[in-house]
């Protein structure tokens, strides 16, 4: 059979929203705002947008280079390039299988909490409901599959006609509905202690494990490290500006997560409840904020598909990113590697539902399926990805071969030049490597 042809993204606009889609997530919306609050509020957001610039933007320019340079997937460019670097998009395709199989289990609490809101709410305690539904046999995989095959639906669709598709609808709509749900927030009475408490910057709180907090979230939040923005950037055009776009996602990213904040803490302060974190923030306090505002189950449904929305553009760039491997490398056709690889990573969501009920008690590490995915790859693999391309362009492949990339060999200006050079061989290494070798324990802060 002749090859397909490598799709492409049919416009600059689709392509950054699509890009933003899969930065902006489940990292942005629940995990941020508590984050926030815990280390510090303002000082940890002044932080927060130091490390976006300094290495965010370092770290999304050079993956969107080696990407369009090479026209591969995350796996292949390094091998096109330096075949010693091979494994380092080994490991990023890796990232890919393990962060979407738990990814999915969320993506189905979500898709259940659509339709609890749209039969009338959540109903008793709520953290007695989320406990009991997330930790039953069934259920919730039941949920995780249909995020799955809405997941594998759109990419099985292609680069244009799915991915930028939809992308182009969900992520304008998520915007609207963050910025809606965030006046509905703020503007009720009370919620003046959680804007206090999210914004008022105590630099007494911003301790070495809270800048370690930040870095970790600015590289899951933009979708770093994972060969995610080289797969991408791969189905660009020559034509493409990308030091433009590399600066406009992690923009984009970084008001999403802003936003979230403004819309979840005031809320969950004016309704006299405490900040919790993780999971228990979104799925039981908010519900129970939601239950006392007016007309809170329309907006509770309204929050709810926002995050589905932010989930799927997500959960697509990590399928795609598997998908394009299988596809460059092995030839697969797309239907057969969309179908095939949901079906593999498919395994490792059921083991991650049921490592929140039946198979709690089954730990590897100390960690049980569902912790353990999030764990290797959020604070392993991520950051080692993200380090070892630092290195690959700074002192490999070379800054003046990505640089010429950047400026389609001299069509377009490289105004952050400079800046970029010394952030991709010094800044950033440095600053990723520090978190990295504090997370598997060499040293500590
Ligand atoms: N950035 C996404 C989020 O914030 C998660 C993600 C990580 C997506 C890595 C793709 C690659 O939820």
């Amino acid at each position: 059979m002749e090859q397909e042809k490598r799709g492409q993204w049919a416009s600059s606009f689709g392509f950054i929203m699509a890009t933003a889609g899969s930065a902006i997530g489940l990292g942005n919306l629940w995990k941020f705002p508590y984050l926030a609050g815990e280390h510090g509020g303002g000082a940890f957001v002044l932080i927060y947008l130091l490390i976006v610039v300094f290495v965010g933007f370092t770290i999304m320019l050079g993956e969107m280079s080696i990407g369009r340079a090479t026209q591969r997937n995350a796996i292949g460019a390094y091998k096109a390039l330096n075949s010693k670097f091979t494994w380092v998009g080994v490991i990023g395709v890796l990232s890919g299988f393990l962060i979407l199989g738990f990814y999915n289990v969320v993506g189905g609490w979500v898709i259940k909490y659509i339709i609890q809101f749209l039969t009338g709410g959540v109903s008793g305690d709520p953290a007695v409901f989320f406990g009991g539904f997330v930790s039953s046999a069934v259920e919730p995989i039941i949920w995780a599959f249909v995020f799955a095959v809405a997941t594998a639906f759109i990419v099985w669709r292609g680069i244009a006609g799915g991915i930028e598709k939809y992308s182009k609808v969900m992520m304008p709509t998520l915007f609207i509905l963050l910025i809606i749900v965030m006046i509905r927030s703020v503007t009720l009475p009370g919620a003046g202690a959680g804007l206090e408490y999210y914004l008022k910057p105590d630099f007494s709180k911003l301790t070495p494990s809270a800048i370690v907090a930040a870095l970790g979230q600015v590289f899951f939040s933009l979708s770093l490290g994972m060969g995610c923005m080289i797969t991408y950037g791969s189905y660009l055009s020559k034509g493409e500006n990308i030091e433009k776009d590399a600066f406009v996602v992690p923009l984009m990213d970084t008001s999403a997560a802003l936003l979230a904040g403004f819309a979840i803490l005031p809320a969950v302060f004016a309704f006299g409840y405490e900040p919790g974190a993780g999971p228990g923030l979104m799925f039981i306090t908010l519900p129970a904020v939601f239950a006392e505002m007016p007309f809170g189950n329309i907006f509770g449904l309204l929050f709810f598909i926002l995050v589905l929305f932010a989930a799927l553009t997500s959960s697509i760039s990590l399928l795609e990113v598997c998908n394009a491997y299988f596809i460059d490398e092995h030839k697969w056709s797309r239907t057969k590697a969309t179908w095939v690889i949901s079906g593999v990573i498919f395994i490792l969501t059921i083991l991650s539902s049921l490592a929140q009920g039946p198979l709690s008690g089954f730990l590897i590490f100390g960690k049980n399926f569902f912790d353990l995915f999030d764990y290797i790859t959020s604070n392993i693999l991520l950051p080692l990805g993200g380090l070892m391309m630092c290195i690959f362009i700074g002192y490999v492949w070379g800054v003046d071969k990505a640089a010429a990339e950047i400026m389609q060999n001299g069509k377009v200006a490289f105004k952050s030049r400079g800046f970029w050079t010394i952030a991709v061989k010094y800044i950033a290494p440095l600053a990723v490597g520090i978190v990295f070798l504090n997370m598997i324990g060499i040293i500590k802060f």
